[in-house]
């Protein structure tokens, strides 16, 4: 290997495979003509060194515990932005100016309403459905109701549809949860921020005047800022995938949704808190489950913990349980969760397995603490986290249309039956 290449050398012949450089973090080894040169191709189950893309919209270190969205440090974001505003810099790349704020805002605003007949397909689900199943298939259906963010090919175009999605996702989110509840269907209301919006037609109740809390407002703004990009995860490149084939955004989005709905992703954020009230019932004793969490010969796996890329703590875990210890002093909440979450991390950041395996708690360990001090059911966290992670997937979806990466179609190493003859049913 030289600075700016590496050299391969197989069946008697040496390629040369230049080197990708990077801003920051990984430098790729180009070898998209590795398979037309040598016959060969490369196999990383799990992409756990492939790099799908080259991407300039966020940037994690796990080593360091850094994340920054387009430049800017996690921690200044979570303290000075606001979400309206992040959603800006992902899909637009810089912070806007009070103008281009204003337009951005008025441009989503346009279409904070909901086609009446979507009432009709969510009535057809029963109400026990998983909110996450509902909000999947809704995703899909607006598809129908919005044919211009379908075939979209120029930067405005994408431009409209982002636009067309963030207003329209939070109804349904908010739907998604009425419909759990038996509420009426609200829609927006346009002298509310995003947040306020959102929250307003989540939570307000047919027979009375909804008075906005600041606390709890806040407190979700922080939560959606936190969750709302994260490069190249499952549900993400999920996106990428189905959007690489010029299918339109919602149904794209769709995809996501149904990726980050998995226990291992963004599921895990229900399954924290399953876990810590399994924990309270079962007598509060944490040691007993770092050692299920250990044993080979148990499934169990302490939920929260553990990352593909970090490998130190989760910037967003940090922020999330100050902000979970802050929130829940300032509604006067006393839950034992926080505690048990807290002697969890304690005990297992002390154990060798932990150690050793440089498993720390993630975002999703002490999200779900804040989520239900807010009034919100548990089976909702994971439509939170898609409510928050919903701007980088456009972002992401948008940096892949117009660079114009390739169809996603991966190879694979056959290990099944060489060829064989057909034979018929009577004589197997
Ligand atoms: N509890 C116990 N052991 C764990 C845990 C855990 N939460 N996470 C990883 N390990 C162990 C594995 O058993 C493995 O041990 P081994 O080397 O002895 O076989 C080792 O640590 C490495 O784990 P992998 O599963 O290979 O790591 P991978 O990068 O594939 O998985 C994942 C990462 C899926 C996040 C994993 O840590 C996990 O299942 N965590 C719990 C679920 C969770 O919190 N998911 C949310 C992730 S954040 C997000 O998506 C928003």
């Amino acid at each position: 290997m030289s600075d700016n290449k590496v050299i391969l050398n197989y069946d008697g012949k040496s390629f040369e495979y230049p080197i990708v450089d990077s801003t920051i973090g990984d430098r790729g080894i180009d070898i998209s003509k590795l398979r037309d040169q040598t016959g060969l191709i490369t196999l990383d189950l799990g992409y756990k060194n492939t790099g799908a893309t080259i991407s300039e919209i966020t940037y994690l270190d796990g080593d360091k515990g850094e994340l920054f969205y387009r430049g800017y440090p996690i921690e200044q974001i979570a303290e000075k932005s606001n979400f309206t505003e992040v959603m800006y810099l992902l899909l637009h790349g810089n912070l806007p100016t009070k103008d281009q704020f204003s337009n951005f805002e008025t441009g989503i605003k346009k279409y904070n309403f909901i086609a009446e007949e979507m009432k009709r397909i969510i009535d057809a689900f029963p109400r026990s459905a998983h909110p996450m199943g509902v909000l999947s298939a809704l995703t899909s259906a607006l598809t129908a109701f919005n044919p211009k963010a379908v075939d979209v090919k120029s930067k405005e175009e994408m431009d409209l549809a982002a636009e067309l999605m963030l207003a329209k996702f939070s109804h349904l989110c908010a739907w998604t949860y009425r419909k759990t509840q038996g509420l009426p269907l609200n829609h927006g209301d346009n002298n509310l921020n995003y947040v306020e919006n959102f929250y307003k037609m989540a939570f307000r109740l047919p027979y009375e005047d909804f008075e906005i809390d600041p606390v709890v407002v806040e407190a979700l703004d922080k939560l959606l800022i936190l969750h709302a990009d994260h490069e190249q995860n499952c549900s993400t490149s999920t996106v990428r995938m189905v959007g690489s084939a010029h299918t339109g955004l919602f149904a794209s989005i769709s995809s996501g949704v149904s990726a980050l709905w998995g226990p291992l992703h963004g599921g895990a954020n229900q399954a924290v808190i399953e876990m810590l009230e399994l924990i309270e019932k079962d007598g509060g004793d944490v040691s007993k489950y770092v050692a299920k969490a250990k044993d080979k010969e148990d499934s169990f796996r302490l939920m929260g913990f553990g990352h593909r890329v970090y490998k130190n703590f989760d910037p967003r875990a940090k922020i999330i349980k100050k902000a979970a210890d802050d929130i829940l002093g300032k509604l006067g909440i006393q839950d034992k969760a926080l505690d048990i979450a807290m002697q969890l991390e304690r005990v297992a950041l002390e154990d060798d397995y932990f150690v050793e395996r440089k498993l720390y708690p993630n975002v999703d360990f002490y999200s779900g603490i804040i989520y239900r001090a807010l009034g919100i059911p548990t089976e909702m966290f994971t439509v939170m986290f898609a409510l928050g992670r919903l701007p980088g997937w456009i972002a992401q979806w948008k940096e892949m249309r117009l660079k114009g990466d390739p169809i996603g179609r991966p190879r694979q190493v056959y290990q099944g039956a060489e060829k064989r003859d057909y034979v018929d049913i009577a004589n197997r």
